[in-house]
């Protein structure tokens, strides 16, 4: 059992974090994000952002789950021991991501059975909002339950239990040893394929096009800043988890800057395909390409259809490719949001794997059943908006207060460096964890809350104040529950 949660090899341990990373935030958000911040003028706050929060913050991340090679939820109390609480707060923030997660996975499992007969029809458009989601934009949805949605979600929940039941090496660590190449590839065929497409030019130009006034919007300034976080699953502990089941050799830094090249080359390749088909169809139909986008996030289950209709023959080959790279996407990464929980139950309450899996992925299947509703659209946008404006920021404000003040970043430094093959971290290094990046959060903070508040109708109120009980509920649970291991309260350093 000594290995049952460990990586065989370092390669292992990126390729993980690389399928962490590249999900659905890739493909079906940051295509649109990118358009609707300001184009070529987007890059600015982008790369502020991938160098001001992402590259400190995921090597802290990885230097201090490293250190404890434990749970999230065993560190923080080793750290706080009063605050347990908060250590349970994030694991079931998480978890509560993982479940909305599984609904878009379930969606475009229904999407790639259909690709293979182009089963959407003639109208994509009508198909998912009418036929399919059948979506109210209230909560009366929540009495018409779909069990054609229902089913395809199941489908997702049975990979993951599959998956991250085995030993990590030979469930997660072999899947992604070889999805995750598999993804590249099969994206930039697609990618090439698009580019090819008489009138990508003009999706293109659309896209990068940049507007310079919007550089002092401090709205896109704040969509950089989220995108960078899901995106990279920052701050939502995937990576601590993960960093915390290396071997003793690991190169963290080079890893962390390996993981972030490899997520923002591919969300930047896929937003090419994206424009380039979205060019070709408006060179098709005559309609300009910023009508085409205002689908927003729907643009990969509408707009993607739409031309695997245009192209014949062809579109029958390309479109299950496609959803079949979201899906892989996607499932990598809900491995990984799912794998937060489920080891600091295993800590705490001596579980093994198998039947922490067995456990989560039954209550995570019930509870997403919610989303197989006609009011699942509408609830998942809420919950979207709380979870990742409002919970996660806050949540790696603690975060960084606690690595970095109280933990001690600079104990990391020398260790690190020793291994490092990419660059040294110094004194530029702890001023960002220590001062400037928990300025930053607050400021990201209140600009979230402002989103959460624009929500105002009574409905999404209701959501959000179910959520936060919700949060606070298990969270309490699983702090007051009895610990069934005596290791809970021993945590060993490697970093000595
Ligand atoms: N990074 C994933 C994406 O881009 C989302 C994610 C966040 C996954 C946190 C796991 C943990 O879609």
């Amino acid at each position: 059992m000594a290995n049952e949660n460990k990586w065989g090899s370092n390669i292992a341990f990126v390729l993980a974090m690389i399928g962490s990373a590249v999900g659905l935030g890739n493909i079906w958000r940051y295509p649109y994000v990118l358009y609707s911040n300001g184009g070529g003028t987007f890059y600015i706050p982008y790369l502020v952002a991938i160098i001001t929060l992402a590259i400190p913050l995921l090597i802290l991340e990885y230097g201090v789950g490293y250190n404890y090679q434990s749970s999230f939820t065993k560190a923080i109390i080793k750290l706080k021991p009063k605050l347990e609480i908060y250590g349970w707060l994030l694991p079931v923030g998480i978890f509560l991501m993982t479940i909305y997660y599984s609904t878009i996975i379930g969606w475009d499992g229904i999407y790639l059975f259909l690709s293979f007969f182009k089963g959407w029809g003639t109208d994509p458009n009508t198909y998912l909002n009418v036929n399919l989601l059948q979506a109210t934009n209230s909560l009366s949805g929540l009495s018409n339950f779909i069990p054609f949605i229902a089913v395809f979600m199941l489908i997702g929940w049975f990979f993951i239990w599959i998956i991250s039941r085995r030993n990590l090496d030979e469930g997660l660590g072999k899947v992604c040893k070889i999805f995750v190449p598999l993804l590249f590839v099969v994206m930039i065929v697609i990618v090439i394929f698009s580019l090819t497409l008489p009138g990508a030019y003009i999706g293109l130009a659309e896209l990068f096009n940049p507007n310079w006034s919007l550089l002092w919007n401090f709205n896109i300034w704040m969509a950089a800043f989220g995108q960078i976080f899901f995106s990279l699953s920052l701050g939502m502990g995937a990576g601590f988890t993960y960093a915390s089941y290396t071997e003793d050799n690991v190169d963290l830094v080079s890893s962390g800057l390996y993981v972030i090249i490899a997520n923002c080359a591919f969300e930047n390749f896929s937003a090419l395909g994206v424009f380039s088909i979205l060019g070709y169809m408006s060179l098709q139909s005559g309609i300009p390409v910023s009508e085409i986008v205002s689908q927003g996030t729907t643009l990969i289950f509408v707009a993607y259809p739409q031309v695997f209709n245009i192209l014949g023959t062809i579109g029958f080959i390309l479109g299950p490719m496609f959803f079949f790279t979201v899906y892989i996407a996607g499932i990598t990464s809900m491995l990984s949001s799912f794998e937060v929980l489920s080891i600091s139950i295993q800590n705490k309450f001596n579980l093994t794997r198998r039947k922490a899996t067995k456990i989560l992925c039954l209550i995570g299947a019930l509870a997403s059943m919610i989303y197989a509703t006609s009011a699942g659209g509408y609830i998942l946008g809420i919950v979207d908006v709380f979870i990742n404006n409002i919970l996660i920021i806050f949540s790696v404000f603690v975060e960084c207060i606690l690595f970095a003040w109280v933990f001690k970043a600079e104990k990391l430094i020398d260790f690190m460096n020793k291994r490092s093959k990419v660059f040294k971290l110094g004194k530029w290094w702890l001023w960002h964890v220590k001062y400037l990046i928990p300025f930053l959060l607050v400021i990201i903070w209140f600009g979230g809350l402002k989103e959460l508040l624009a929500l105002k109708t009574t409905e999404s109120m209701i959501v959000v104040t179910v959520l936060v009980a919700l949060l606070i509920i298990f969270s309490v649970i699983f702090t007051r529950l009895p610990a069934k291991s005596e290791e809970w309260f021993k945590t060993e350093e490697r970093i000595k």
